[in-house]
């Protein structure tokens, strides 16, 4: 059994100087496919479930699937994350049912749309952190807010995100204050607003940096160069994959992700963990189509979905070795929660202390 915490495998990252992704979890399939991508590259994985995510499959199928995985791939080590939390409950819960790291998302309020002030997001976001730790579990905030450097708009449309238009600053984690906030909240990890945003419509062209702005990413890390930097919004939307999801009768419009070359930059300005979910969902629905659409008789589900699964498998082995993950899997030796807690508390863990943990 190989359960982390975000913080021990952020922190091995570090050390080595790699970048793990943060695949997003709804059901045993993509489970399945992320955990045998990590398999076959001897990677650490992050699973992380949303708010939705949890309403869709419920907390107790979630938390057995896990546990599932966890026996299946006892080689693994498997860091278990809340993508998103918009209150103290949703994060509580959350480690209630064994999930080893929590994101307080305090950018917004709890009802996920409106921009908080700076004190409100630390008040919220200290809190939880306090909380989380005396468990041993981690915590990852955020400062400034997910959305569009092209059209200053957020991604209200997948049900998180402000709604209307912000203007430049508030788009744009300000570096002075990221080093104010990791200091006011002991966070392990902060998520950067830099212009990503959530699905498939991040940028109408091949982004250059007016919209994809790499340079905070740069700024942040020279200010708190132990500090773990979250990118959301990090799927890079292949082109290949919308030439079989358009091909299919699918109708996505022309529309570019976030370009792996540049999370590799990222990665080397400390990006530890990159949040991806539009690129499995694109792969996956992208074979539903081809299957319908070739083999019209077919109606055996299972004929759909291993082939998505072995597409979603692809897309987790394709960024497990871009990201310098793979061969990493079998370096860490797995922290007990409980020795994470005895840590937090006797104060081993400030924001600017790594934990030795290579095996
Ligand atoms: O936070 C965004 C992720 O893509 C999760 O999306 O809320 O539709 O599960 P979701
Ligand atoms: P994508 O929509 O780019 O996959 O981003 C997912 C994400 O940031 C989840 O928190
Ligand atoms: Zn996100």
């Amino acid at each position: 059994m190989a359960r982390i915490t975000l913080r021990q495998l952020l922190d091995h990252a570090a050390e080595r100087g790699y970048g793990v992704p943060a695949f997003n979890i709804n059901n045993m399939e993509q489970g399945l496919a992320i955990l045998e991508a990590a398999r076959a590259t001897d990677s650490p994985v992050i699973l992380q479930v949303s708010r939705g995510a949890r309403t869709y499959a419920n907390d107790i199928m979630l938390a057995k699937i896990m546990e599932a995985l966890e026996l299946i791939y006892p080689e693994i080590p498997i860091c278990i994350h809340q993508d998103h939390g918009n209150s103290v409950s949703t994060c509580l819960s959350a480690i209630q049912h064994g999930f080893t790291s929590v994101m307080m998302d305090g950018s917004l309020a709890e009802d996920a749309k409106t921009p908080t002030s700076y004190a409100d997001n630390v008040a919220i976001t200290r809190e939880v952190a306090r909380l989380a730790h005396m468990v041993g579990a981690s915590i990852e905030g955020e400062l400034g807010c997910l959305g569009s450097l092209e059209t200053g708009a957020g991604d209200a449309e997948d049900g998180h995100g402000f709604e209307g238009r912000l203007d430049r600053s508030m788009l744009l984690t300000d570096p002075d204050e990221a080093e104010r906030f990791v200091e006011e909240t002991n966070v392990d990890a902060l998520a950067v607003a830099i212009g990503t945003s959530h699905g498939a419509y991040k940028f109408a062209r091949r982004p250059t940096s007016a919209v994809l702005a790499m340079d905070v990413i740069e700024k942040v890390h020279a200010r708190l160069p132990h500090t773990h930097i979250v990118m959301h919004g990090s799927s890079s939307v292949p082109e290949e994959w919308q030439e079989v999801f358009n091909a299919h009768g699918g109708d996505m419009k022309e529309t570019y992700g976030v370009p792996v070359d540049e999370i590799v930059r990222g990665i080397r300005h400390g990006v530890r963990k990159i949040n991806i979910d539009t690129d499995l969902r694109l792969a996956a629905v992208a074979e539903f189509r081809r299957i319908a659409a070739t083999q019209k008789s077919e109606f055996d589900p299972r004929k759909f979905l291993k082939p998505a699964m072995a597409a979603m498998t692809a897309v987790c082995r394709h960024r497990m070795e871009a990201f310098g993950t793979a061969g990493n899997a079998s370096r860490i030796k797995v922290m007990a929660i409980a020795e994470m807690a005895r840590r937090y508390a006797s104060g081993d863990l400030a924001p600017s202390h790594g934990i030795a943990c290579a095996a």
